[in-house]
């Protein structure tokens, strides 16, 4: 069989703007560099009043479908991957089906309609859904759409305040692709963990500083699967590594975690070895603290050296732009990600095709997995139809006491009358409550 991955992206950002440094921070008395140093954030994307999971995925998705040239006939699933639903049943994929059979002729009754939850993990498991779906040849050649949308929301004052976002991201799925070609080599780290939940709640409950830890040992594990399938990796192996990004600042923990992970017992190690020493190894001291302050430090020396930061500036860096500018998408972070990192490819004119990504997805609760995938001959042309650059830039700046109204908006236990802070163009928008209680969507024009 022909190979089988992602074959277009689109990404639709939430209309609003919340400038962290300059407006969050102030109202918090916190010093601005905590955002654009500590945590690696400029701004958080917000949804309108009008706009919520179901909109913003239905316009990524209908974006995409225009592009290529879609109606539903072509379209063999639709899979949603989302941790801010606001259905225990319907799931978000009927109605975002809803919302497109507004637009198109035809109909998707003939579509596998569902919905993922891991936490963010979900819109990773999704590409997998698809991929086994094709490559098991039930697909009568149609493509999956999946769409990874949420409304990253924290409770007011939680330190996970600072990092929220909401976005979608829409993916075709399909075989001879044009972006990636998803490899059937997979690793998993998956472990029963409390770290971030929302037990019957909207917002999450966070334990933040252990979530941090539990998204790094569940990468070691899943990297450590994933090589014993692939083999050793390499930091040369590949040409960007998009990993799943709540904020940078965690990133650039994970991929000081993975360089170091790789590079033991290559010449790159024996190299370092002269500026910094060798990595410490466990059987060579007698309890796990001192082991542990070895390993700290000796990371501490890592992160300084030309090796690391060359390798990090090429190599992971140019995965974090867009986030920087959005804040956490959740089950979309990760394929954010991957666009940020083909785009800065774009940008500098480099030769792509053929070159492997290494993916890192994480989901709290917690699993972590590892992928490789190829970049596609046609992935130039489908990365110059992104238009998140002008989404980016026409998005509204709010107020603090705006970001305020607009939280209790989107707050599903406060009944606030909020009035648009923009105007929808070309877009699906929150049209009202159904006679069931249902969520109402129409298309304004
Ligand atoms: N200048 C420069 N840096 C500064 C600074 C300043 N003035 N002030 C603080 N910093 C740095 C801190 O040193 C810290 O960096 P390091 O971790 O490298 O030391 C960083 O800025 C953040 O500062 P704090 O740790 O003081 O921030 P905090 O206590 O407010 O909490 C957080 C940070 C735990 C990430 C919190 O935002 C949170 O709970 N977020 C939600 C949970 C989360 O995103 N977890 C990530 C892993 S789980 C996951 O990935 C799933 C998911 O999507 C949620």
């Amino acid at each position: 069989m022909t190979s089988v991955g992602i074959d277009a992206i689109e990404i639709w950002t939430g209309n609003l703007k919340l400038d962290l440094p300059n407006t969050f921070a102030p109202e918090k008395g916190e010093d601005p560099e905590k955002y654009t140093k500590g945590l690696g954030l400029n701004a958080s994307s917000f949804p309108d009043s009008y706009e919520d999971i179901v909109t913003m995925g239905a316009n990524a998705a209908y974006r995409l479908m225009e592009r290529k040239g879609l109606g539903p006939e072509d379209i063999g699933r639709i899979d949603v991957a989302t941790e801010s639903s606001f259905d225990k049943s319907k799931p978000i994929s009927t109605y975002i089906a809803g919302c497109l059979e507004q637009v198109f002729d035809g109909d998707f009754h003939h579509a596998n309609k569902g919905e993922r939850k891991f936490a963010c993990i979900a819109g990773t498991q999704c590409l997998d859904d698809a991929y086994n779906w094709i490559k098991a040849d039930r697909s009568r050649g149609r493509a999956a759409l999946v769409i990874a949308t949420d409304t990253a929301l924290y409770a007011r004052d939680d330190p996970g305040e600072a990092t929220q976002g909401a976005g979608a991201v829409a993916m075709l799925i399909d075989e001879d692709p044009n972006v990636v070609e998803l490899s059937n080599e997979q690793g998993y780290g998956s472990a029963d963990e409390t770290d971030f939940l929302k037990p019957q709640q909207q917002f999450p409950s966070v334990d933040g500083k252990r979530s941090m830890q539990v998204y790094l040992a569940r990468m070691r594990e899943a990297l450590e699967d994933y090589e014993s399938v692939a083999g050793a990796s390499h930091p040369d192996d590949f040409a960007y590594v998009p990993f799943h990004t709540p904020f940078p600042g965690m990133v650039r923990k994970a991929g000081l975690l993975a360089y170091r992970h790789m590079i033991r017992n290559t010449p790159i190690e024996e190299e370092l070895a002269e500026e910094i020493g060798r990595q410490p190894r466990r059987e060579e001291y007698d309890d796990e603290t001192a082991y542990e302050d070895a390993v700290r430090e000796h990371m501490d020396a890592l992160k300084e050296t030309d090796a690391y930061r060359t390798w990090y500036a090429e190599t992971i860096e140019p995965t974090l732009t867009i986030s920087r500018e959005v804040g956490n998408w959740y089950t979309g972070s990760v394929h954010v990600a991957r666009v940020s990192a083909l785009k800065h490819a774009l940008e500098n004119d480099l030769d792509l095709a053929g070159s492997t990504l290494g993916v890192g997805s994480y989901g709290s609760g917690a699993e972590a997995e590892v992928h490789a995938e190829v970049v596609a001959d046609g992935w130039r042309e489908e990365i110059e139809s992104i238009t998140i650059d002008d989404q980016l830039d026409a998005r509204r700046s709010i107020t603090f006491e705006e970001y305020e109204s607009i939280h209790d908006a989107h707050n599903h236990d406060k009944d606030v009358d909020t009035t648009e802070l923009t105007t929808p163009s070309a877009e699906f928008v929150f049209d009202g409550w159904g006679r069931m209680g249902e969520r109402k969507y129409r298309f304004v024009e």
